[in-house]
């Protein structure tokens, strides 16, 4: 059987809700294997024994995230002439979010035949602008996604290519309605993870759970170490909804994930 191995960073679990799905969709051809990123494992290994890489991730601001963008460059050279995939999840809009990934597979030689993007609710829990759900009033977008999913699947399994967001238009909005500006303004978001000292319980979840261990305990506080990648996992997660990132106040509704 083909080996297909899915390189996933996920903040809340959208995506990696997607990549399962899909994999499940595609195990009567493929031998599906899910990384986490970031990932610690052999990179150049994972990459020699697969058939096809699929490299999945959440969009911010019509940008792959960080550990996605710096993975991409550790794979390097070893991409040429491998075949890969790209899913990218979204709230509603980023016009060319799969193909920021795709652009750069391809200088290394990668052959990315298949490009998806996938709504999914939003997990931007401390901007007022857009609303939070969870549970039942999330049915309606998940399913969508999966039918976009058994779409793409099949896209696949026959070998025919689907490059969704590759356009130069779509490259051309991407950038000038979102791209340009969270570029400039990235460092700066990352910065701003703010724990209230007040509600935090130090239970030490938000450590535990940062995927880049971008958190750490004080004596008296949990402190952030400046390597925040804007996930949102922590704000999302915190029992005491302590953490500030984006917006000006700790949410109200935290994202509960697809789960
Ligand atoms: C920092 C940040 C920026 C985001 N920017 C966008 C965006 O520009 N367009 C959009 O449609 N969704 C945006 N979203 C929503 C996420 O892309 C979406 O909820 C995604 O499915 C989350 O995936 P995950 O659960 O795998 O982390 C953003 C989310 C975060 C945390
Ligand atoms: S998860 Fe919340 S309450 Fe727990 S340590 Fe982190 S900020 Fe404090
Ligand atoms: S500090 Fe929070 S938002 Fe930043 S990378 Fe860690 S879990 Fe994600």
């Amino acid at each position: 059987m083909k080996k297909l191995t899915a390189f996933c960073f996920s903040g809340t679990g959208n995506t990696r809700y997607i990549v399962e799905y899909l994999c499940g969709k595609l195990s009567g051809e493929y031998d599906c294997e899910i990384c986490s990123l970031p990932f610690h494992g052999d990179a150049g290994r994972a990459i020699a024994a697969s058939d096809v890489l699929l490299f999945a991730f959440p969009i911010y601001g019509s940008e792959p995230p960080i550990p996605m963008r710096q993975f991409v460059h550790v794979c390097g050279e070893r991409l040429r002439g491998k075949k890969v995939a790209i899913v990218e999840t979204q709230y509603f809009y980023s016009c060319d979010g799969a193909a920021g990934i795709g652009r750069t597979v391809r200088k290394y030689g990668g052959k990315v035949l298949w490009a998806e993007m996938f709504n999914m609710p939003n997990n931007l829990s401390d901007c007022k602008a857009f609303p939070i759900k969870n549970g039942e009033e999330i049915a309606p977008v998940l399913e969508k996604a999966r039918r976009r999913a058994d779409r793409f699947a099949a896209k696949i399994v026959g070998g025919k290519m689907c490059l969704r967001g590759f356009s130069p238009v779509s490259h051309a909005l991407g950038y000038c309605s979102q791209r340009m500006f969270w570029r400039k303004g990235e460092a700066a978001k990352r910065s701003r993870l703010k724990i209230d000292k007040t509600r935090c319980v130090r239970c030490g979840l938000c450590v535990r759970q940062c995927p880049v261990n971008n958190l750490r305990r004080a004596d008296d506080a949990i402190q952030p170490l400046g390597r925040c990648v804007l996930c949102y996992r922590c704000v999302n997660l915190c029992p005491k909804q302590a953490i500030t990132l984006i917006g000006s106040a700790p949410p109200t509704v935290q994202y509960r994930g697809p789960k």
